[in-house]
């Protein structure tokens, strides 16, 4: 058995073939309590394994059938941070109006239906946006407060990076920049701002950037704070890409983004310009040329960080 192993690692399939192997071992895990009602319906038929403990919920690795998958559990509300802060909230339709009533209270009842609303919102925006041509996983089912959705995977089938873990050359950075930036457009002529976007909650798969983490996507146009929140998300985007390629940071997307969409002139493909006229603003030479060097500057110490680690 073990020769046999061993030949195999020379075949020119190995990666993949010990990848199917870790799964397997890793596959004999435990059924978490969460799952278990999936399991039970044959929704799941195995817990491959773990993926992620993130702030607001657990992503499992699932096998559905001769499919791989990802299960999201969302953790209860008391063990959830910010993002169900007001200013999500806000503008959120709830189609029932029993329903909007009791949320308003604060009975036990109340909370279970804002509990559900909150919930509800991801998978919603998820099939919004796959209908409206944003990169996102497909959704797959929403049960017991599980989303269930397709798996996004690099180019040898394993889960995909988030772009905090890669390093772009300057094109990749520009060209990755222009698409989301394209998705942003395409989410906001939806209705629907992300909320949370940032290179924590965009994978990159072997076509390019896929976003994912949408349990507070906003409303653009019952919300107050939505071209805040549209800002802050172009804001992060460029930051981030601008890492790789500085000369990012003189764009300026999200004052017209908004400007067009409260026109009522934004369409999925409208052509941008990343300039937007201010009103007294002059640039500072000076100043932007300072926010380059800090920008570069935190994108050496990450490379450094990445390389300690390395060495740990
Ligand atoms: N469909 C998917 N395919 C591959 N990986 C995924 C998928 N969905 C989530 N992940 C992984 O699980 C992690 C956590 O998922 P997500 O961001 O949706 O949850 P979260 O709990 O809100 O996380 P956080 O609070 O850390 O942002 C992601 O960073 C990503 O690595
Ligand atoms: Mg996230």
């Amino acid at each position: 058995m073990t020769i046999v192993f061993a030949l195999d690692l020379f075949h020119a399939d190995a990666p993949r073939m010990v990848g199917t192997l870790m799964a397997k071992l890793k596959g004999v895990m435990k059924v978490p309590k969460r799952l278990q009602p999936l399991v039970d319906d044959g929704l799941v038929d195995e817990v491959l394994y773990q993926l992620m403990s993130g702030k607001e919920a657990q992503v499992y690795v699932v096998r559905c059938g001769e499919q791989v998958r990802c299960a999201k559990v969302f953790k209860e509300a008391k063990k959830r941070s910010f993002k169900q802060a007001v200013e999500y909230q806000e503008g959120r339709k709830v189609r029932n109006s029993r329903r909007a009533r009791a949320m308003s209270k604060k009975t036990r009842y109340g909370q279970k239906e804002q509990e559900d609303a909150w919930l509800n919102a991801e998978v919603d925006a998820l099939y919004r946006l796959a209908e409206a041509g944003v990169r996102v996983p497909e959704p797959m089912g929403f049960v017991d407060g599980v989303l269930l959705m397709e798996l996004i995977t690099d180019a040898d089938g394993k889960a995909a990076p988030r772009l905090d873990d890669v390093t772009l050359t300057p094109e990749q950075a520009r060209d990755y920049h222009g698409r989301i930036i394209a998705e942003i457009v395409r989410m906001l002529s939806a209705g629907l701002i992300h909320g949370d976007l940032s290179e924590f909650n965009v994978l990159e798969d072997s076509n390019g950037p896929v976003i994912i983490d949408l349990p507070q996507a906003v409303n653009a146009a019952g919300n107050n704070n939505a071209e805040r929140m549209l800002e802050r998300d172009v804001d992060n985007m460029r930051r981030y890409f601008a890492r790789f390629a500085p000369d990012l940071l003189v764009t300026d997307y999200g004052k017209e983004i908004w400007a067009l969409y409260e026109r009522g002139d934004l369409q999925p493909d409208s052509k941008l310009t990343g300039c937007f006229e201010h009103d007294t603003a002059s640039a500072d030479v000076e100043e932007l040329m300072a926010v380059i060097e800090a920008a570069k500057e935190e994108e050496r110490d990450r490379l450094e960080r990445m390389q300690l680690d390395d060495e740990d």
